[in-house]
């Protein structure tokens, strides 16, 4: 049994994890992860962002051949066929590639890879499998796991979570989607396209929960016109499975006569929970907040000297992205730098046909703070999205009514995820409405809305 001793252990090898331990290695630090997974990059690369994306991609090139969506580009394409054996091949196929890629960094930058469980000994021992390491400063960044909904059992097979429903062998003819928030939305799309019928059952009253009003709204029609069957003030009281079958048994969420829908499978997708079973916390003396997740300072800080916590372990926002902004951050401040993100600017991206992005405040929670100006620019009248023809969803800038403040960009759009990207940069340099108003946009780009939505602020609109 060997003592390690390193200035940094991160536990946790997700894009929290490992963010943290290669940039801890950059800045001179002896730094260990520990991963009880096979392969390195959580649940995001294994399990969560990667393969899903993989199958949305995949599945909507699926779609457009199999539809006839090329026919009015002048390309006809009889016959495509589904080969779901090889879209989960290639899917794994990057998977794997990308895991690997992260086993590759550590090794370029002398990141010790320790393989299995952790679990704290004390503030500053963890116990891994049968090693015992002590550190001088501990990352929790073990990240989240599913949400169970009490009374339905998950048994990956007929009901499945996240991870069964990027592996279902056969296309299902009904699936039953419960939850209307992001994992749903993307996971039904990737389904639906390949052929299923799709219900979602949504407890609240409209599908994305924490999205501006407007483009919630907007969405559940956009949905509704691919055909899916939204839900939405439903609750599933029970979930019986028999013969391969599952009679999921729903009622209105205000009580009243129920159904039974009848499902070849059935998502739960309600949302996750911190990660924080068979860590041993209390053993460190580290505190929780009230809803479970490791209780942090601005820095990143437990409540234990030396301990600290990021990404979907810690409050706020569970994404990739923001996970990845905290293990910079909380490296460079166990350094001695000052690491910082920037919470009021991360932005939130669904990755179905069109996208849905936002980035700031809802227009309803801007208004809560003070007056605001609006400006809003449809899709329809941007020259590139008419000429792609893929004009559904807009743009809406939310600014300050007095300082013309960006407060918050929202998008619905077939390229939204990259769109907003612009807005988040404009907003962390402190853009007013006019600043990009006035920056010229490249012709035709679909960020040209963008642009128009933000000149329209002050109602001056160019192509509306
Ligand atoms: P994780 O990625 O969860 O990694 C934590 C790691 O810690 C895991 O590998 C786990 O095995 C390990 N671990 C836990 N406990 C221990 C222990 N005691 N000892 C050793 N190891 C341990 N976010 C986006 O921004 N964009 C997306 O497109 C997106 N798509 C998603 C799709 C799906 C289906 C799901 C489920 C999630 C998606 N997310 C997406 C969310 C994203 O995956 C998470 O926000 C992100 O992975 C959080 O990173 P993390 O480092 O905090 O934790
Ligand atoms: P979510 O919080 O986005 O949505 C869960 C939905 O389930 C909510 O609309 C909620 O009202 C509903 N719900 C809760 N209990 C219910 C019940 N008993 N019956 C019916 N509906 C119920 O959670 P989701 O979709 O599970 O995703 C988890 C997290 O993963 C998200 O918060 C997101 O941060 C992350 N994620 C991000 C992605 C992205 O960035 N593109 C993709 C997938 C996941």
């Amino acid at each position: 049994m060997a003592d390690d001793n390193f200035d940094v252990l991160v536990i946790g090898s997700g894009p929290g994890g490992y963010v943290a331990a290669i940039r801890a290695a950059q800045l001179g630090l002896n730094t260990a992860c520990v991963e009880s997974r096979e392969t390195l990059g959580g649940t995001c690369l294994n399990v969560g962002c990667i393969p899903s994306k993989a199958l949305l991609h995949a599945s909507e090139l699926f779609e457009e051949a199999s539809h006839g969506a090329f026919a009015k580009f002048g390309i006809d394409i009889q016959g495509a066929t589904l080969n779901l054996d090889q879209m989960h091949a290639e899917k794994a196929k990057a998977v794997k590639e990308l895991t690997g890629g992260i086993e590759f960094l550590f090794k370029k930058n002398k990141v010790t890879w320790l393989k299995g469980r952790g679990e704290f000994v004390d503030a500053h021992t963890v116990k891994v499998g049968e090693q015992t390491v002590t550190a001088k400063n501990i990352v929790i960044a073990t990240g989240s796991s599913v949400t169970p909904l009490p009374g339905v059992e998950i048994d990956q097979a007929v009901v499945v979570d996240s991870t069964g429903a990027l592996a279902l062998p056969k296309v299902p003819e009904h699936l039953v989607v419960i939850g209307g928030g992001v994992i749903g939305l993307e996971l039904g799309s990737v389904w639906k396209r390949l052929g299923a019928k799709v219900t979602v059952v949504e407890y609240l009253d409209q599908i994305l929960p924490g999205f501006d009003g407007e483009v919630r709204r907007e969405s559940a029609k956009l949905f509704k016109k691919q055909g899916f069957e939204l839900k939405t003030s439903t609750k599933v009281t029970g979930v019986t499975v028999q013969g391969g079958k599952a009679s999921v048994q729903v009622e209105p969420a205000a009580g009243g006569e129920g159904e039974t829908l009848q499902a070849d499978a059935v998502l739960v997708a309600i949302g996750r929970k911190p990660n924080i079973d068979g860590l041993n916390l209390e053993a460190a003396g580290v505190k929780l907040t009230e809803r479970g997740q490791v209780a942090i300072d601005h820095d990143f800080r437990t409540n234990i000297d030396g301990i600290w916590a990021i990404g979907d372990v810690a409050p706020g926002l569970m994404l990739a992205h923001k996970a990845e902004d905290e293990g910079i951050a909380v490296a460079e401040n166990i350094a001695g730098q000052t690491g910082i993100v920037n919470h009021d600017v991360i932005p939130s991206v669904v990755y179905t046909t069109p996208e849905i992005a936002g980035v700031g405040l809802t227009e309803e929670a801007a208004k809560e703070r003070g007056d605001v100006k609006v400006g809003k620019f449809p899709m329809m009248a941007n020259s590139r999205a008419k000429t792609n023809r893929d004009t559904d969803g807009f743009v809406k800038v939310i600014a300050d009514a007095k300082t013309d403040r960006v407060l918050g960009v929202w998008v619905v759009a077939s390229l939204a995820g990259t769109m907003i990207a612009e807005a988040a940069i404009a907003m962390e340099f402190g853009a007013t409405s006019e600043d990009i108003a006035y920056t010229c946009h490249a012709h035709p780009t679909h960020a040209e809305a963008l642009k128009e939505a933000a000149m329209a602020v002050t109602g001056k609109p160019i192509h509306i």
